[in-house]
């Protein structure tokens, strides 16, 4: 059954889309606490410096990919160089192990949404609120199957009905609320001196740890080393500007993540509860510093309560648009390779999410989301990370990439020198450092990023870690190889000018 293909409707409808796939819960809750745990300041500049190099240029890569082939991960590879196959399967399972936990996490936004609806913003700044609520069995069950549907909602709707509409509305409203609560957190007494530790680069805290967790966050947040952003790609037509588009994006990414950073720095140290940065930096510890921060924001409470309501409502929303796009990722690398119907393999995919998510809301769930998420991103991103850059510096042509991003640009182009330099020699080297040095840390240091303070165990890290990180590799390395001839016909294709 032949597809048709989605596409935005109009230029802004896919930097709407693909900066709502960037913008999500990442930046709300994974980039302040890696901030966090990695020493504030030292952290924030080493990000900054990763995203605007590495992030920005490998994003407009891979939309690039997508555009020039018109074919999501799996094929563009397959079309560009049949032997790269394997490395568009490899990115096309990683939103499928993203995709249970982030709508778990989603749920537990969903929650607090309703918590703020109903009137229970003190509830939610208790102590242990957080805690209580996900040990408990059945809810963030209830909440995540909220979560779940909602997506597909909007994933069935479309691109053009669903994500676009959204992202149109909430992605603005979604930094300038942001924007407010930075500016007002900072005015608690004593928040200024968070701001201080934030911006502040502590240059003995740098450390290869320090590099790898931030160029983890960098891929995971910009939605890159996935399939997605070639698959958003892919939808566009020839008219776009990608050097442009990918300006915007990159940088909304970016400045949520900064500002949502002043949000918990000053919000910590706001309340005095700034020692629990350094001991303890796990989900509920960003989870609980938003509530805290609205509920200081003015004396009315009213108004404390509808800004708790609405900043929760785009936070929700947007996790959806990201979801989506994990969804949309996946989907569309199957059925453009399979040809399958779009709309069933979305619906499966759904269910398996669901399936596998019900591991997240077990007792063991908190571990075993931070062991896969930790894997995720410091293994198996990094790897197709340098996987990635090998492909396009050294076996599609770099000059014709180059070409292909900066084709309806005027103003700013990406420079072939630079793109030569990252894409070719700093970024395979650095990449492969990162992930050797990883691999021997991980036996010194057991993994893991907040859960247990020590780590994990041998055998959770091979349950939960190397066996997802396994699958990634016989998804992407054995599968292809049994698959023989596949519905689409694979014109040994070089890059055309
Ligand atoms: N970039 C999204 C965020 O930061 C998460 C995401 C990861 C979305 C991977 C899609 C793919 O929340």
């Amino acid at each position: 059954m032949e597809n048709k293909r989605s596409s935005f409707t109009g230029k802004l409808g896919f930097v709407l889309a693909a900066a709502g796939s960037a913008v999500g819960l990442g930046n709300i809750w994974r980039f302040p606490y890696l901030a966090a745990k990695y020493g504030g300041g030292m952290f924030l500049l080493t990000y900054i410096v990763l995203a605007v190099t590495f992030g920005f240029t490998l994003m407009v890569a891979e939309i690039s990919l997508g555009r020039k082939t018109q074919l999501s991960a799996i094929s563009a590879f397959s079309k560009l160089d049949k032997r790269f196959s394997f490395l568009g399967y490899l990115a096309s399972i990683v939103p499928v192990i993203i995709l249970p936990y982030y709508s778990v996490i989603g749920g537990w936004v969903t929650k607090y949404l309703y918590v703020f609806a109903s009137g229970g913003m003190q509830d939610a700044v208790k102590d242990d609120y957080f805690t209580n609520f996900i040990s408990t069995p059945a809810e963030p069950v209830g909440w995540f199957l909220i979560f779940m549907a909602l997506t597909a909602i909007i994933v069935l709707l479309g691109v053009e009905k669903g994500v676009e509409k959204v992202s149109k509305v909430m992605m603005p409203v979604l930094v300038v609320l942001t924007l407010f609560v930075a500016i007002y957190a900072m005015f608690m007494p004593g928040a200024m001196e968070g701001v201080k530790y934030y911006l502040t680069p502590d240059f003995s805290k740098f450390s290869a740890t320090t590099v790898l967790a931030a160029m983890g966050q960098v891929f995971y947040s910009m939605s890159v080393m996935m399939a997605i952003m070639i698959a958003y790609g892919s939808f566009l037509d020839d008219s776009s500007n990608i050097a442009r588009d990918g300006i915007i994006i990159a940088f909304s990414d970016l400045a949520v993540s900064l500002l949502s950073g002043i949000v918990m720095f000053t919000t910590m140290y706001g309340t005095g509860l700034q020692d629990m940065l350094a001991t303890k930096s796990g989900p509920g510890l960003a989870f609980g510093v938003y509530p805290t921060a609205i509920v200081n924001l003015s004396k009315s409470g009213v108004f404390n309560a509808i800004f708790a309501f609405v900043f929760y409502f785009c936070l929700c929303t947007l996790a959806i648009d990201s979801a989506f796009s994990l969804v949309e990722g996946i989907s569309t690398a199957f059925s453009d390779k399979f040809g399958t119907d779009k709309k069933k393999t979305t619906i499966t995919l759904c269910v398996i999410a669901g399936v596998i998510s019900l591991v997240y809301t077990t007792g063991a769930g908190l571990a075993v989301l931070d062991i896969v998420d930790n894997w995720c991103n410091s293994f198996t991103l990094i790897l197709i990370g340098v996987l990635e850059t090998i492909a396009i510096g050294w076996f599609f042509k770099t000059s014709k990439v180059v070409k292909e991003i900066n084709r309806n640009s005027k103003k700013f182009k990406m420079p072939r020198v630079w793109f030569d330099i990252a894409v070719k020699f700093v970024a395979p080297v650095s990449l492969t450092v990162l992930f050797v040095w990883n691999i021997i840390d991980l036996f010194k240091n057991k993994g893991g990023i907040y859960g247990a303070a020590d780590g994990y165990n041998l055998t959770s890290n091979i349950l939960a870690g190397w066996l997802v990180f396994a699958l990634c590799l016989v998804r992407g390395f054995v599968i292809p190889r049994f698959k023989g001839k596949n519905k689409q016909t694979e014109t040994e294709e070089t890059w055309e000018d």
